[in-house]
């Protein structure tokens, strides 16, 4: 089966693309910017807001991820529903079979923030042509790189004590990436044909307060949280944007939606696609643990040129001796 990722090189697509090539599928990895992808799959150039290229990407797949958002731009709203409707009437012309799409939970009535909305707005736009979708909503995920998971992280690492909105007390329903991976994954198994949205969650229902406190406890960190109920959603995302490295339209989306409980509402996936799901704790540690690798791969690449360097001078210059006169 050959399968089109649109947002291969994104936080999520990124990992998901190694596992379908892993478990034997041909993979199109499609990007803006397919000259600098170094990930799993073959590079394909697309743009979800240029039809002509997104007909070339799409030719010939049978099934395609659609991992794609503009959160970070002040008319996200329109952009990605312009976005999904390209992306169905293209796929539908070019005969896809069916669409797995990635959004967010919580429920129709539940007065969603704009992002949500969005989310699912996106969810029928994709299947207006005909083409069945199968969707998956998610809370937060958590994995290294992942916005709402380093906006968690960087606020208990920056902040000993933090002065927050009331949405600390709003419930959720984190999931782990890996889990995110096995689930996306395994829908593509599903003999079902039509269209079906399943709601996605790790094993633990959280406040965010006690997310924020998990991680804390992990990394050995004291924190003091003190919920106001008068600091704004404009406050908070100014506020969010100095003390990490979230930009104030995105942290203002997100602010948004944390007032929005986002629970795992029908769990009919977990008979579906069955596993043990990764526990919040160990899903931190995975995701901590990522971090470091990167971090000790990259500071490994800085000082490969100043190894490299020394290296030759034993060779250039005979070599150093020690204090104690040995070589
Ligand atoms: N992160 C979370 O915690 C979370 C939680 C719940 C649901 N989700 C959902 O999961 C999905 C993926 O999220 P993510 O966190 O992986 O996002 P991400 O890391 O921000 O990646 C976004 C991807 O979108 C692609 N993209 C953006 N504009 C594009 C365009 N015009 N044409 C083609 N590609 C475009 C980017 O690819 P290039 O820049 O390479 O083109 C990038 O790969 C989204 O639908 C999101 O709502 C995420």
């Amino acid at each position: 089966m050959r399968v089109l990722v649109a947002g291969a090189s994104g936080f999520v697509g990124s990992a998901l693309c190694p596992a379908l090539v892993a478990a034997g599928y041909q993979v199109r990895a499609m990007t803006r910017h397919p000259d600098r992808y170094r990930g799993a799959g073959t590079a394909v150039a697309g743009d979800v807001c240029d039809p002509p290229s997104l007909a070339a990407a799409i030719e010939g797949c049978d099934v395609a991820y659609y991992l794609v958002h503009s959160l970070g731009s002040r008319d996200f709203q329109a952009r990605d529903a312009e976005a999904a409707r390209s992306f169905a009437d293209v796929g539908a012309r070019a005969g896809l079979r069916r669409i797995v799409y990635l959004g967010g939970l919580g429920e129709d009535g539940d007065d969603l923030s704009t992002h949500l909305r969005s989310r699912r707005e996106v969810e029928g736009l994709l299947a207006s042509t005909g083409i069945p979708v199968t969707t998956l909503r998610a809370g937060i995920i958590v994995g290294h790189g992942g916005i709402s998971w380093e906006m968690t992280r960087q606020l208990v690492e920056h902040l000993p004590a933090m002065v927050t909105p009331r949405w600390v007390r709003t419930r959720t329903q984190p999931i782990a990436l890996p889990d995110v991976v096995r689930y996306l994954a395994g829908v593509l198994d599903l003999s079902d044909s039509g269209s079906r949205s399943f709601d996605i969650g790790g094993p633990e229902i959280l406040e965010y307060v006690e997310m924020l406190r998990r991680v804390a406890w992990i990394e050995g960190r004291r924190l003091l949280v003190v919920p106001v109920p008068l600091l704004t959603p404009r406050l908070s995302s100014r506020w969010l944007s100095l003390v990490t490295n979230v930009d104030t339209a995105t942290g203002r989306s997100l602010i948004d939606s944390m007032a929005n409980e986002v629970i795992v509402r029908e769990d009919s996936i977990r008979r579906l696609v069955p596993f043990q799901p990764i526990a919040y704790d160990q899903a931190v540690l995975l995701a901590l643990g990522e971090r470091a690798k990167e971090r000790r791969a990259r500071a490994g690449r800085n000082a490969a040129p100043a190894r490299s360097q020394q290296s030759r001078v034993p060779a250039a210059g005979g070599g150093r001796t020690s204090a104690t006169g040995h070589r």
